[in-house]
């Protein structure tokens, strides 16, 4: 297939490009390179650089005979989208759409949206399914879930068939030490933690120990972005190869706490990580584990290197690095 990931020089979409590529499929990567890095584009990739917002940009990229778009080209912080949600309803909402509309308007036939576990809002219930009530509790999950429905549409309208993978909370690095780029101001907890470990930040704030968890700390159910990488290939060639769209959950199914996460990096990074018991952060859910049955069922999908171990021992090897 032909590929085209719109936000292929971020995080996850650098390890998206090299799981195509490793398929034997052809990549291009469009990027306005705003929080992505040239360094993360791969040499096998043809890169073309451009914004979501550029219509006839996107139009002109996207007439180069593609047989699928991966959609990761959005901001994704849930606590700034509360504050400016405008960014989010431009770069998210009307860039996404510009791409449904470029994808449609060229005849791209498959159409994977990187989404978010942030469309279900507080769980009602565990392991959290794709019939859980779709209800965001912050603007970004909104716009995911928006970008969701509008897809629904343009299936039924213009025979767009698409996947829409809702990622839980996305971590790690390319177990082979392939991409060594490293976001700028993290504030998602396993780079935070590395970022203490490393001497970067003093202390490790934990947003509340009063949780009705095994700890008391916040449970979430972390997924090894080359398991997510791995998850895009198989749904763009099965909605390729089936015409059926599908929204499907990427979870590893564990629960792992603040503080597992954080003996766990004591243990592999030798360092002492100092932490601070503070207030809870506004928003945040107690647990939040998925149920990936679906992904398994479909996808032929499971969660490979996911383990706590895995996650942090290949995000530590990048940071270690990064900082000589
Ligand atoms: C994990 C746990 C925190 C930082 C976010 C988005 C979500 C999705 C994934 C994209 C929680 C605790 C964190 C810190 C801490 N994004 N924590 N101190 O909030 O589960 O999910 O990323 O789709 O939409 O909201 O991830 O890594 O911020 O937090 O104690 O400095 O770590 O309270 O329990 P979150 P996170």
């Amino acid at each position: 297939m032909r590929v085209l990931l719109v936000g292929g020089a971020g995080y996850i979409g650098s390890h998206v490009s090299m799981a195509f590529l490793e398929k034997g499929h052809q990549v291009g990567v469009f990027d306005n390179l705003s929080s992505g890095l040239r360094t993360n584009i791969h040499k096998d990739a043809q890169f073309f650089e451009g914004d979501v917002l550029d219509q006839q940009r996107l139009s002109a990229v996207c007439a180069e005979g593609w047989d699928a778009v991966v959609h990761l080209a959005a901001f994704k912080a849930a606590g700034e989208s509360m504050v400016s949600p405008e960014k989010y309803s431009i770069n998210n909402i009307s860039g996404s759409l510009n791409l449904m509309i470029a994808a449609a308007q060229h005849d791209i036939q498959t159409f994977v949206l990187s989404s978010s576990a942030a469309v279900y809002g507080e769980p009602e219930y565990l392991p959290v399914d794709e019939a859980h009530p779709t209800k965001p509790s912050n603007y970004y999950g909104f716009t995911k879930l928006d970008i969701e429905r509008n897809l629904g549409w343009y299936d039924q309208l213009r025979g767009l068939k698409y996947a829409s993978l809702r990622y839980f909370n996305a971590a790690g690095y390319d177990p082979e030490g392939r991409v060594t780029g490293i976001e700028k101001n993290p504030a998602n907890l396993i780079p935070v933690v590395m970022e203490v470990a490393i001497g970067e930040r003093e202390e490790l704030l934990v947003f509340g120990d009063d949780y009705d968890t095994k700890d008391g700390t916040g449970v979430r159910d972390y997924i090894h972005v080359t398991d997510l990488a791995e998850a895009h290939v198989k749904a763009a060639e099965q909605v390729a190869a089936s015409r059926n769209s599908m929204v499907v959950n990427l979870g590893s199914e564990a629960g792992l706490s603040v503080l597992e996460i954080v003996e766990s990096a004591r243990r592999i990074t030798g360092s002492k990580i100092p932490l601070n018991i503070v207030e809870r952060r506004a928003g945040d859910p107690a647990k939040l584990i998925a149920s990936a049955k679906l992904a398994s069922e479909l996808l032929n999908w499971k969660a490979r290197y996911s383990s706590a171990e895995e996650i942090i021992e290949t995000t530590w090897r990048v940071y270690k690095k990064a900082h000589g």
